[in-house]
């Protein structure tokens, strides 16, 4: 009795509002490298050989991602985004990839990608043209899905390009029911409520059971300001998108680009502890063969990772913004916390934030003990409730901590859990 009741708290507890696609998919947010921020549609690989889509980038990546520690550390996805098909279809109406820029084709990419131990991703578009002008999906959902599947791609980025927004829904379901048919894994990659949030509010029941992540705001560049406008995005419209993500369905806040050119180290921090709390899949788009050893070194933090990864699957969300700091909360597996602070004053040094202030802090009545990962590694010991502890914070940088409660009364809070059963099994007929 005692178990069953117990799964059941658990599940009332950790389960978000709404069912998660259920392909056995994205448990955890999806770990990998997207082409699209860093090469975007480089096609010319006469004069920029090195840097422009065809087989060879991906190839090389997955070779750098096997070598130098990123698969290791959990990046398991090597992803094509758009630009990489012929302009035409084949005679049986089946897309086909450029045959100068991918001469192997892509079962062949696939293999070799599946050869490294890792997954192979490949983009598409709901509506009629890609976003770069490729030919699109409409009219051929399940011939694409079926193509992919042939061809053994492990994820589909499924762009809403050139439809009526209206249609765009509709277009998502069925491309993942042609996904589902095939029998393959392949992890769904949507955009849907982006191309809806112009004209509605989306229905992220109906996304979460249709998709794996879905990307709801503007795509990002290698900028503090795009960044910041993301985090802001997903801070004003948290009450919304947070209930609905959890294993098997991601909110997608785009692609990781540190590593790049327009983050300072500090920024470059706050993408990833942000991302992390956020529960975003963290999808690189930069030059693993040409990365500088401290982002490097960010992007592998096995802290963070850990925090990104957490089995709760929670996502964590503001939950205060003072003096020009924000505080960002994510609660963990095990009673655990993660708080994130960031400093978005952008002028002078360090500034010194009064930890007690974030309000999850109430988790350490009566002690708790408390780890700083960024901007460096220090365990900082066991605190109380009224600590005076305060934690520096760089400009435009963040400050990461994991707390975790000591001596707290989990008998007091199996009782609340307790109590919540009894009034949602009034609810409750089938188990
Ligand atoms: C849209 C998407 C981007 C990228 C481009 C490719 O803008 O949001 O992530 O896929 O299309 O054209």
């Amino acid at each position: 009795m005692c178990r069953s009741v117990c799964v059941l708290a658990l599940l009332v507890l950790i389960s978000p509002t709404a069912e998660a696609l259920d392909n056995g998919l994205a448990l955890k947010p999806t770990m990998g490298w997207l082409h699209w921020e860093r090469f975007m549609c480089n096609i010319d690989c006469d004069k920029d050989p090195n840097n422009c889509i065809s087989e060879r980038l991906y190839m090389q990546m997955a070779d750098v991602m096997v070598k130098e520690g990123w698969k290791e550390a959990g990046y398991e996805y090597v992803c094509i985004d758009d630009c990489w098909p012929s302009h035409q279809r084949d005679a049986q109406g089946r897309l086909q990839a450029d045959p100068k820029r991918f001469p192997g084709g892509i079962k062949k990419l696939a293999d070799y990608v599946h050869s490294k131990g890792l997954k192979l991703g490949i983009y598409a578009d709901v509506g009629k043209n890609t976003c770069a002008g490729y030919p699109g999906s409409l009219g051929y959902y399940e011939t694409d899905a079926q193509t992919f599947a042939d061809w053994d791609v492990d994820l589909l980025k499924f762009d809403g390009c050139y439809m009526d927004w209206t249609l765009v829904g509709e277009g998502y379901v069925n491309m993942s029911k042609a996904l589902n048919k095939t029998g393959s894994s392949i992890l769904y990659s949507c955009e849907w409520p982006l191309y809806e949030w112009k004209f509605k509010q989306p229905n992220y029941t109906a996304i979460r059971e249709a998709c794996n992540h879905w990307r709801n705001f503007a795509d990002v560049y290698d900028s503090w300001s795009s960044v910041k406008s993301i985090l802001e995005w997903t801070a004003s419209h948290q009450d919304i998108i947070v209930p609905a993500a959890g294993p098997g369905g991601w909110n997608d806040p785009d692609m990781l680009v540190i590593g790049n050119f327009g983050l300072s180290h500090a920024q470059q921090e706050s993408q990833m502890a942000l991302w992390a709390i956020m529960a975003a899949p963290l999808l690189m788009s930069n030059d693993l063969r040409d990365i500088c050893p401290r982002s490097k070194e960010l992007l592998q933090n096995r802290h963070i990772i850990a925090i990104s990864q957490d089995p709760l699957g929670k996502q964590g969300y503001r939950t205060a913004k003072v003096d020009s700091f924000e505080v960002w909360e994510r609660t963990l597996s095990q009673n655990r916390l993660a708080i994130a602070v960031l400093n978005q004053q952008e002028i002078g040094g360090p500034r010194g934030f009064v930890i007690r202030a974030a309000p999850g802090w109430k988790i350490c009545n009566p002690q708790c003990e408390v780890t700083q990962i960024l901007p460096q590694y220090k365990e900082l010991g066991v605190q109380t409730l009224h600590t005076k502890m305060v934690v520096s914070v760089n400009p435009s940088g963040t400050t990461l901590l994991t707390v975790t409660p000591i001596g707290s009364d989990i008998t007091g809070l199996n009782k609340l859990y307790w109590r919540d059963l009894s009034v949602k099994r009034k609810h409750t007929t089938t188990l």
